[in-house]
């Protein structure tokens, strides 16, 4: 049978989605998966219990990642299919999950047809791609590509003081392949736009070109606290006052830099925190993003002079530590246009977008081939527990996959040229 007329079963991913979204389901109607808690356990096994049913051989690394692999008519590496089922603590239902439940979407088409591709497939979840509860994000593929160490990623400590080796293994989920894993033949990761572009645009399909560089930074003010009733404005050493005007400054910069500056304040803790103190200690977070390597680091050089300026001002210490720091990545361009021309064989509106959040794909592309097929998000919202995305688009994305999938199992869609590393 022609591979070409196979479709993905768009019921049955929906039900998988709202399966997967009753672990971790907050009253309001999101899913709160931080990773390596109990709930992003009960995610796993769910996960991890559908791709055995569908056959598959799962390995679990050491840092939590799980591979499930079906074999090809040849031996070979595969052709890895990925994302991650974490979220941040005020997420939807589809960031991330959706790659991978459509993952196995392609497995279960293929298999009731019964067709073996030629190259092996792979279906992949990385751990802790969000990095809300624990810095880095996409933790679980910088580690499966070689970039962090495992034993520094287990010693890395969570926001409420524990330590990521200790939570895996708490989980059981802290298994034994090896890391760095094996290197995909290529990676393709299906996800949520998460941004406003492709609705606004009206384009029903993003052949994504590359991943914009991201910076987070901690930063800790130490001042002094003192009564808010009798200590004159200009005695004040107000930890608070500058964990207000960084944020302030931070929405200037981005306003001043213009183009695809982007910069976030998304917390803010201050100590002792109540009415009639001035706030002895803030720690705030800054995430700054730009496609451009250059702007964005001259985006840092500028909040570190406004940090200095600041601290002098306010007689305060200001001391930072780095929590992510990744440079923008460019996906292989015979990658942009496989995705590209498959979904114009389906029949969808296509346009190239660059992807505003972190994803995991770009880890993969340090090792391997790597692309990005995105749907459109209603009203752009993500990382909110309204995110949404039409079933039909839905469906959609995850037959552009099959169908990408396909063309990577079965044909030789890099041997013309040879493939650069980064
Ligand atoms: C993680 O997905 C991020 O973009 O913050
Ligand atoms: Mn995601
Ligand atoms: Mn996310």
């Amino acid at each position: 049978m022609s591979t070409k007329t196979l479709h993905i079963d768009g019921d049955r991913l929906l039900t998988r989605l709202s399966e997967l979204a009753k672990r971790g389901a907050r009253d309001d109607g999101g899913c709160n998966r931080l990773a390596f808690t109990d709930a992003d356990k009960e995610g796993r096994d769910l996960v991890t219990g559908w791709m055995r049913e569908l056959g598959m051989a799962v390995s679990i690394d050491g840092i939590g990642n799980g591979v499930a692999r079906r074999p090809g008519r040849e031996e070979g590496p595969p052709v890895m299919i990925g994302s991650h089922i974490d979220t941040v603590r005020t997420g939807g239902r589809y960031d991330g999950n959706y790659g991978v439940l459509s993952g196995l979407e392609v497995v279960e088409t293929l298999k009731d047809a019964g067709i073996t591709t030629r190259r092996p497939l792979a279906v992949a979840f990385f751990s802790n791609e969000e990095g809300s509860r624990v810095a880095p994000d996409m933790m679980g593929s910088l580690v499966y590509v070689g970039g962090f160490g495992l034993e520094e990623a287990h010693a890395a400590v969570t926001i409420d003081g524990k330590r990521v080796g200790e939570e895996l293994a708490r989980i059981g989920y802290r298994g034994d392949a090896p890391t760095p894993g094996p290197v995909p033949y290529a990676y393709v990761e299906l996800h949520i736009e998460q941004g406003p572009v492709l609705e606004a645009e009206g384009f029903r399909i993003g052949a994504v070109t590359g991943v914009q560089g991201i910076s987070w930074t901690e930063v800790t003010v130490r001042g002094q606290s003192n009564h808010a009733g009798t200590t004159p404005m200009s005695y004040r050493h107000d930890a608070g006052y500058v964990a207000g005007e960084a944020a302030a400054f931070v929405r200037r910069l981005t306003k001043e830099m213009g183009g695809r500056q982007v910069g976030t304040v998304g917390s803010i803790v201050l100590e002792p925190n109540l009415v009639n103190v001035v706030a002895q200690k803030a720690v705030f977070t800054v995430d700054l993003r730009n496609t451009d390597e250059k702007l964005l680091q001259s985006a840092e050089a500028r909040l570190d002079e406004f940090l200095g300026t600041i601290a002098d001002a306010e007689a305060v210490e200001i001391s930072t530590r780095r929590l992510a720091r990744f440079e923008p990545v460019d996906f292989d361009p015979r990658m942009i246009s496989l995705v590209e021309e498959t979904a114009r064989s389906l029949g969808a509106t296509v346009m190239r977008l660059p992807a505003g959040a972190g994803h995991d794909a770009q880890m993969l592309a340090r090792v391997c081939p790597a692309g990005m097929i995105f749907t459109p998000s209603v009203k752009g919202l993500s990382h909110n527990v309204r995110e949404h995305t039409d079933p039909a688009d839905l469906e959609l994305g995850a037959n552009v996959l099959l169908q990408t999938v396909l063309t990577l199992t079965e044909t030789d869609p890099f041997k013309a040229a040879s493939w650069r590393a980064s």
